[in-house]
């Protein structure tokens, strides 16, 4: 017997990205856990946002200078939106190569609400409202309830498993007739991001010396205080 010929896929996702993805869900994750009270984490609620900051500064970049379907200018016009929507409402679902419409908008969705939750929480030590820092992260937590169901649902629809996309950043040709290999970033492009995300995790680290590091465990992860107990 022949073994069966491998399984024609391009590639899609680049390893910076992938690797960004699974570093950012663990940081977030991580943050939502290290909130719960008497969690062992809890100490470390501070810099696992510290860290999603940084890992959201090195993908801004990459959205800049990253391979082709990282790029915001491959998926930020969101083209096709409406054709998909009524595609969606008529339950089908067609695969995309790179972020579909409605992934991109999750996207900005997801990007935006962690950069609201960090910059909330990050202003608390300095007598910021802790009601905002916990609608940003309530709201985080639900938008990542809806990717996550959204990417189970797709992949059903759409016949592709878009979770292992993620995971070995290729997806099946058969599903995508005439495309091909995504552009690759140039060398020099991971160099840069690198080090904007090597600078950024310094600036973090002038606002908050101990920014990566463990904190009081009553500064995070035990509710409130009184009322009035930081004014
Ligand atoms: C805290 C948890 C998570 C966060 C904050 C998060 C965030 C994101 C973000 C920001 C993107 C855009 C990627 C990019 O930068 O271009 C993305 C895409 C994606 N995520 Fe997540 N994610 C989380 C958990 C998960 C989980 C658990 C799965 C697996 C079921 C998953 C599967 C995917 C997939 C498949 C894509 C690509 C979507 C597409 O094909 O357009 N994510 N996620
Ligand atoms: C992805 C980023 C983050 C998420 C998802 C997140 C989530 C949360 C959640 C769910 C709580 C509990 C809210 C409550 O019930 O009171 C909390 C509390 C807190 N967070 Fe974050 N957080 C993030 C980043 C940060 C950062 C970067 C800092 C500071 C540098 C920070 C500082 C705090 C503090 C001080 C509290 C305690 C507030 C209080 O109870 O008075 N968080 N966070």
């Amino acid at each position: 017997v022949t073994p069966a010929p491998p399984v024609a896929t391009v590639s899609v996702w680049d390893a910076p990205l992938r690797l960004f993805h699974w570093l950012l869900a663990a940081a977030v994750t991580a943050a939502f856990l290290s909130a719960i009270e008497g969690n062992p984490l809890s100490p470390w609620h501070q810099a696992a946002g510290w860290v999603a900051a940084v890992l959201i500064v090195f993908r801004v970049v990459w959205g800049f200078v990253g391979g082709e379907h990282a790029r915001f200018a491959d998926f930020l016009g969101f083209k096709g939106l409406g054709k998909h929507l009524s595609h969606l409402a008529r339950g089908r679902a067609e695969p995309s190569l790179g972020h579909n419409p409605l992934g991109a908008l999750a996207i900005v969705g997801l990007l935006g609400l962690a950069v609201a939750a960090i910059v909330s929480g990050a202003s608390i030590a300095g007598g910021g409202e802790d009601e905002l820092h916990e609608t940003a992260a309530f709201a985080l937590l639900a938008l990542v309830g809806v990717h996550v169901i959204a990417v189970v649902v797709m992949s059903l629809r759409s016949g592709e498993n878009l979770m292992r996309a993620m995971v070995t950043g290729r997806k099946p040709a058969a599903l995508h007739p005439g495309a091909r290999d995504a552009r690759r970033a140039p060398a020099v492009a991971l160099a840069m991001a690198v080090i904007v995300a090597g600078a950024a995790a310094y600036g973090v680290t002038r606002i908050d010396p101990n920014a990566f590091g463990p904190h009081a465990e009553s500064e995070a992860g035990e509710g409130h205080g009184q009322d009035g107990d930081r004014d």
